[in-house]
């Protein structure tokens, strides 16, 4: 009796040395999976540590839109199943939020623009109901740069966001909601949508990863569009495996008849589980290129920390065992390639009527995207303004729209030789040639998406590193790195972040997250009103 008595209370000292081991900051999915089925910690009370993040934080850094008034309830169903036996899921109990462009019937989607306050589709998109299958519990959804059309993180229902490293610059975009909020844990994980840069921008200024998977894995319904030709939706997350398991369910979807880029998905990648497949190899005897164009070589204080960090990262990668090729044809210019292939204006208005007219979208929403903006319920910064007049009158049907994607056929073909000519596992570069932007800037420039955008090729974004400490970013601006790859080729693309991730622990926790969190009380989950006078000045809501 007294052995077994002892044996209890060292259990019990073991459970609770666990449980204070439990850190809702940076917590990872085997974290919380620890706590909850080592019973030292409740799945309510595991949403309740994130919600309590969410309401400390959120009212600077202005990550969420809406949180979902049923987080508790959901697990406290959770807890329920879990003393039935029945806590199974990959994502059981696992605290997440959506980008508001993910189709939710439980919460409102509004893509951050006034006009869509009330827009209530009446199905979840597929890879929300394998979230839900697997057992994740959607806390809320975040914030994003209107419409998910720009990179600075603004818009007319949600404000500005804030990068949680440096409050006066933004947090990368359009998923900057996601970015802010993963950083500062506000949720084990997020998802973002990405049309020219929109997952690799955020996860860039926020010390995170993200995969923009291969086109065609990961299916697109219900997701508010902007391009059937550059559209793509995935996770970011604060480790490679927590990544792992994200981007798994998501392609979990498979071949979805609604969204037919879907039937390229090769057999060899159907159900595969990413996760099982971190193997921890080595970085010896690869073959990365560097793309030298993608880098702003005049020096100044936005461009000068970029280019050490990417060097710092190339003398890890070569002492690694690493080859490192210079990739300089001419045609790898971002800019260059944007003005001539982006083919986002001639999708746009189709995609984006078809999605607001659809019979399972209900309550009160404009049915076509001219509607929308003639409503004056919108935020258009002046960057925007040429694009959505040409979006508005230009279609498919337009005669440059055929010639342009023969262009992107061609800039394919280029790539592949660049990767076969080179013997390259991936291609490497900066997500953006400058930090991330101030506040109230015109427009994130200087980002290198578009290549991997336009042909479809996968990329796992990874951080870098820092600039130097100053005033307003202690840390310093958190810098990220593309990882491109040959089609569908993540999982080898995940095992070369995650082997850099070894090689260098770039991450680190914002300080401006970090003050002592005191108790308080959940009882009501309150849902955050959208905040219009958080808009900047310099951009006129509904004026377009
Ligand atoms: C276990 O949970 C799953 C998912 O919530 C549910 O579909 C299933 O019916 C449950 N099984 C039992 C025996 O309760
Ligand atoms: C969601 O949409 C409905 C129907 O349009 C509206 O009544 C409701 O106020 C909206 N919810 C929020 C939180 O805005
Ligand atoms: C795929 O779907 C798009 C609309 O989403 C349509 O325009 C296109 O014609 C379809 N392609 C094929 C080959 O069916
Ligand atoms: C650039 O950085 C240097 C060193 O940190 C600083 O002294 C200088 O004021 C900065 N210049 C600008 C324009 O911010
Ligand atoms: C490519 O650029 C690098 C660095 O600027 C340089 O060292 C290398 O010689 C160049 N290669 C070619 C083929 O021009
Ligand atoms: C065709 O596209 C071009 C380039 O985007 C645009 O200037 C023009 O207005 C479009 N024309 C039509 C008829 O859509
Ligand atoms: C694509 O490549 C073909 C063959 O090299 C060339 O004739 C054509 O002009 C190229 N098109 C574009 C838009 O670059
Ligand atoms: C390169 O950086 C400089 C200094 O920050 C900036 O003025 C310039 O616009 C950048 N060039 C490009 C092409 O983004």
């Amino acid at each position: 009796m007294q052995v077994l008595g002892l044996l209890l209370g060292l259990q019990a000292s073991i459970a609770r040395a666990q449980l204070d081991s439990y850190d809702v900051r940076e917590a990872t999915i085997e974290g919380v999976h620890n706590a909850l089925y080592g019973g030292l910690a409740s799945c309510r009370g595991i949403v309740e540590s994130f919600i309590t993040r969410i309401d400390t934080y959120n009212p600077t850094l202005n990550a969420i839109i809406t949180l979902n008034p049923n987080a508790l309830s959901l697990a406290d169903e959770k807890d329920f199943a879990l003393a039935a036996g029945n806590g199974t899921g990959a994502l059981f109990c696992i605290p997440i939020l959506l980008k508001d462009n993910y189709d939710t019937k439980d919460m409102n989607t509004t893509g951050g623009c006034l006009d869509l306050a009330g827009s209530q589709p009446s199905i979840d998109a597929p890879v929300v109901s394998a979230f839900k299958n697997a057992g994740a519990i959607i806390l809320g959804k975040t914030n994003l740069h209107e419409l998910a059309l720009e990179g600075l993180s603004v818009s007319s229902l949600g404000g500005q966001t804030v990068n949680p490293y440096d409050h006066t610059r933004t947090p990368g975009g359009s998923s900057g909601g996601t970015g802010a909020a993963i950083a500062a844990s506000f949720a084990v994980f997020g998802t973002g949508t990405d049309t020219v840069n929109s997952l690799r921008s955020p996860a860039s200024a926020n010390s995170l990863f993200s995969v923009r998977p291969t086109r065609g894995l990961i299916s697109r319904t219900g997701i508010m569009p902007i391009s059937y030709t550059q559209d793509a939706v995935g996770p970011i997350a604060r480790n490679v495996n927590d990544l792992a398991v994200a981007l798994t369910i998501m392609a979990s979807v498979g071949y979805d008849p609604d969204d037919n880029v879907t039937a390229l998905i090769p057999s060899s990648s159907v159900g595969q589980d990413y996760s099982a497949r971190l193997y921890g190899g080595a970085l010896q005897g690869m073959r990365f290129g560097l793309m030298e164009g993608f880098f702003n070589r005049t020096a100044s204080n936005e461009t000068i920390p970029v280019n050490k960090i990417l060097d710092d990262m190339v003398n890890a990668l070569t002492t690694a065992g690493a080859t490192v090729v210079p990739i300089n044809e001419s045609i790898y210019k971002s800019s260059a390639i944007s003005s001539a292939f982006d083919v986002q204006r001639f999708e746009y208005r189709q995609e984006m009527d078809t999605y607001l007219s659809r019979p399972s979208l209900y309550g009160v929403h404009p049915s076509n995207l001219a509607e929308l903006y003639s409503s004056g319920k919108f935020l258009v910064i002046p960057s925007e303004y040429s694009y959505v007049n040409t979006a508005l009158v230009s279609s498919t049907n337009n005669v440059t729209y055929a010639p342009v994607k023969l262009g992107i056929q061609n800039l394919t073909t280029a790539v592949e030789s660049t990767f076969r000519t080179n013997a390259l596992d991936a291609l490497i570069y900066p997500e953006q040639a400058n930090l991330v932007v101030k506040i109230g800037s015109a427009s994130q420039s200087g980002r290198n998406g578009i290549l991997a955008a336009l042909i479809g090729f996968p990329v796992v974004t990874v951080p870098a590193g820092f600039s130097p400490g100053s005033a307003n970013a202690p840390l310093g601006v958190p810098i990220g790195m593309e990882i491109l790859g040959m089609p569908w080729t993540e999982s080898k693309l995940l095992n070369i972040a995650k082997m850099i991730a070894e090689v260098k622990r770039v991450r680190k926790r914002p300080l401006s997250t970090e003050k002592a969190v005191e108790a308080q009380s959940l009882q009501a989950v309150p849902v955050i009103t959208p905040d219009t006078a958080n808009v900047p000045k310099a951009y006129p809501v509904g004026v377009l």
